[in-house]
């Protein structure tokens, strides 16, 4: 059975004493509630945080994933960070694509490809976020573009390395603007993607692939988003910043 997921997206966030806090906050909260059956959780802080957040998670309670890494191996690339330094921390999970990096960073699914190539060489579980920005929604374009994000950044996988992968659709005009998208609109697309998947790789592996929302999910929101069938769960942005609210949306299952 594919897991379901909330993971948290602290981006660029929290100094040291912050993410400390934080990390201790959701751990108390974590020992008070057990989350849901089958619910996994995962932080994604800043490069720095990471071994903190790894140390102190011990793999008991949260995975621990970076936000970003280098599409090389090793080598002259001042400023980056490689796959195989996320996995000497015990990292087992990495967001690619995020718009965010797609926008400000010039990020393209050639890209995202090699990141993902990077990850799996590492044993680390990418993230690969999709989504369409609003002018692409309201010329109903949204498929069009979620189908080329996962056919160019993903579709050269085999079927085994394929199942290594969590997607999120996290549609640009949602994020961080408060505008969540309708459940209804989730879950046709999060139902496209898996039809998608299910034409290159077959039924039981688009079965087993956990699809997240992400763009201004909270507390509120979550569980009415997470209650249709094809949404494993959230990648959240705001609202993981706070223990108590990211709490609500991980007991939202
Ligand atoms: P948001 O961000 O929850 O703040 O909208 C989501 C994301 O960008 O991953």
């Amino acid at each position: 059975m594919r897991k379901n997921i909330v993971a948290g997206n602290w981006k660029m966030n929290k100094n040291f004493e912050e993410a400390e806090e934080l990390i201790d906050n959701i751990m108390t909260a974590l020992e008070d509630k057990e989350l849901p059956e089958n619910t996994l959780m995962i932080l994604c802080p800043p490069f720095p945080y990471l071994e903190m957040c790894s140390e102190y998670s011990d793999d008991s309670y949260f995975a621990v994933g970076a936000q970003n890494v280098n599409e090389n191996d090793k080598g002259a690339y001042t400023g980056e960070v490689s796959a195989e330094m996320l996995r000497s921390l015990e990292v087992d999970y990495c967001i690619v694509g995020h718009s965010e990096r797609r926008a400000y960073y010039g990020e393209t699914d050639a890209i995202v490809a090699r990141k993902v190539d990077q990850l799996l060489k590492n044993d680390i579980r990418p993230i690969v976020c999709c989504g369409e920005v609003l002018e692409e929604r309201e010329a109903g374009k949204q498929f069009d573009v979620v189908r080329r994000q996962i056919t160019d950044g993903l579709f050269h996988l085999s079927a085994e390395q394929f199942g290594q992968v969590v997607i999120a659709y996290e549609p640009v005009w949602a994020i961080g603007t408060g505008k969540t998208a309708t459940p209804q609109q989730a879950q046709e697309i999060h139902a496209f993607i898996r039809g998608l998947i299910a034409e290159k790789y077959g039924k039981a592996v688009a079965d087993e692939t956990s699809i997240l929302y992400g763009g201004s999910c909270k507390p509120s929101n979550a569980k009415e988003l997470f209650a249709n069938p094809d949404v494993d769960g959230g990648l959240i942005g705001g609202a993981s910043l706070k223990a108590e609210d990211f709490m609500g949306i991980a007991l939202a299952f």
